[in-house]
């Protein structure tokens, strides 16, 4: 088979590498990929939200299979385009990739399929909305509807904070359109979990849980990132709650898709706050994370490409999902000044030695290749992944990676996983 990974961070290597590891892979494209992706197959200079040049490119090559890694392409209609040609793609088509592209759609499709989020109303209209928050007590959650690259919530702790959000997004327009409708919501408060699950329109198959740090600084401190590292499991949502919570949050939203025909094939992500009244929504992505995606394939057995096939063609049921019982942990290592501006084109050294540790697999995410070395060309720059016994070996065996690696100005939190750590004091 041909197959086109679309993406070029931390989450598009990792997918790559664990399709180039299928047999039944002949030639593998990453469109447009990174220094790592290349190492794996052939990168392709062309961007994820060119819909139309993705398309011509899988008509000219033969590709069997498109895998969308970030949200973009698939909110743009990849699938939809896709499908016209009579190419497979792995990932929902525009309508489902909503869940994503707005926030409003996702919560008026949670009340209808009745899962547990947070208690929320949408607003098109300015002052309409401003009444509505002068009646609410921070603190107070405000959303831009649209993508807004992470950093469209706003959680605001004081009434002067969530005015001056709204107004923001809504009158300033600082996300452009993606602002010019809002949703606000109570503030949930928890531990959070990510949960994923494989979908093919009708069957879904649950990874196991992880868990995402936002924020920049050391105990979640600074501003969102897209993550600055994740670990499977996470204690929170331990094996046990696997399946309760698939049915309360996984479950009824794949079923509510296929109802109003629009079956969702792909992976479905459930960003969740575990409140003491039990699991609620915050988010749903429609791809895997990122970084997530790292310590997941990382605990994967089963050919990748097997299970994206099973989901394109609705026979998820006969492929159980066979998931290592080790402990995985990726650490990102960022650009100093990421996730504002940060300087690129630093030569990276020792990924080869971290990678020929036992364990390990150092994912590329914001690098390149110049004259045969590996440069950084973004904010987040590399993951290191690694597995481990338990948690704690996970923690030590990516550190002792991360330690062999180097390049000016790397920045990296040294507490991933110590919330999960907690659990075993
Ligand atoms: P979202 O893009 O909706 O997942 O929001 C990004 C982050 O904001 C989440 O991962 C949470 O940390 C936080 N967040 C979002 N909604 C809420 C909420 N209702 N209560 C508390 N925190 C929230
Ligand atoms: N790591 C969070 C996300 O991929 O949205």
């Amino acid at each position: 088979m041909n197959i086109l990974v679309v993406g070029s961070g931390g989450r598009e290597h990792a997918l790559a590498w664990k399709i180039k590891q299928s047999p039944l892979v002949k030639k593998l494209y990453i469109a447009p990929g990174n220094g790592g992706t290349a190492q794996e197959g052939e990168n392709v200079p062309i961007s994820a939200d060119d819909i139309p040049e993705l398309v011509k490119f899988a008509q000219d090559k033969k590709i069997d299979l498109v895998v969308a890694g970030p949200e973009l392409p698939l909110v743009l209609g990849l699938k939809n385009s896709l499908d016209k040609a009579g190419i497979p793609c792995f990932g929902p088509g525009a309508f489902a990739a909503q869940l994503e592209g707005s926030k409003a759609f996702a919560k008026s499709l949670m009340a209808e399929a009745e899962v547990p989020t947070a208690d929320f109303k949408a607003f098109d209209d300015y002052i309409m909305a401003k009444e509505y928050l002068a009646t609410q007590k921070p603190p107070i959650v405000i959303k831009a509807d649209g993508l807004a690259a992470g950093k469209g919530v706003i959680i605001a702790e004081t009434m002067e904070e969530a005015q001056k959000a709204l107004e923001d997004m809504m009158v300033q327009k600082i996300f452009g359109a993606a602002g010019e409708r809002v949703v606000i919501e109570e503030a949930l408060t928890g531990e959070e979990a990510s949960f994923l699950a494989f979908c093919d329109g009708h069957n879904i198959a649950f990874l196991p849980s992880s868990q995402d740090h936002k924020r920049i600084g050391e105990n979640d401190t600074g501003p969102n990132t897209g993550g600055m590292g994740a670990y499977s499991p996470a204690p929170i949502l331990p094996e046990d709650k696997f399946e309760e919570t698939a049915d309360l949050v996984i479950k009824p939203v794949i079923q509510h898709l296929e109802e109003m025909g629009h079956p969702f094939k792909g992976v479905l992500y459930a960003g969740l706050m575990i409140t003491d009244s039990g699991p609620k929504v915050l988010e749903y992505n429609v791809r895997f994370g990122d970084p997530e995606c790292q310590p997941l394939l990382m605990r994967l057995e089963n050919d990748l490409v097997e299970v994206m096939l099973a989901c394109v063609e609705g026979t998820l049921n006969k492929i159980p999902l066979k998931i290592n019982p080790k402990h995985s942990m990726c650490v990102v290592l960022a650009a100093k000044g990421y996730p504002g501006s940060y300087a690129k084109g630093h030569e990276i050294s020792g990924i080869e030695e971290a990678d020929n540790l036992p364990g390990v697999k150092v994912f590329h995410a914001g690098t390149s290749l110049k004259n045969g070395q590996v440069i950084t060309n973004g904010g987040r720059v590399l993951g290191v992944t690694a597995l481990g016994d338990d948690l704690k070996q996970a923690k030590e065996n990516a550190y002792a990676a991360v330690s062999k690696i180097s390049f000016q100005d790397m920045y990296f939190r040294r507490d991933i996983g110590d919330k999960g750590l907690r659990y075993n004091e």
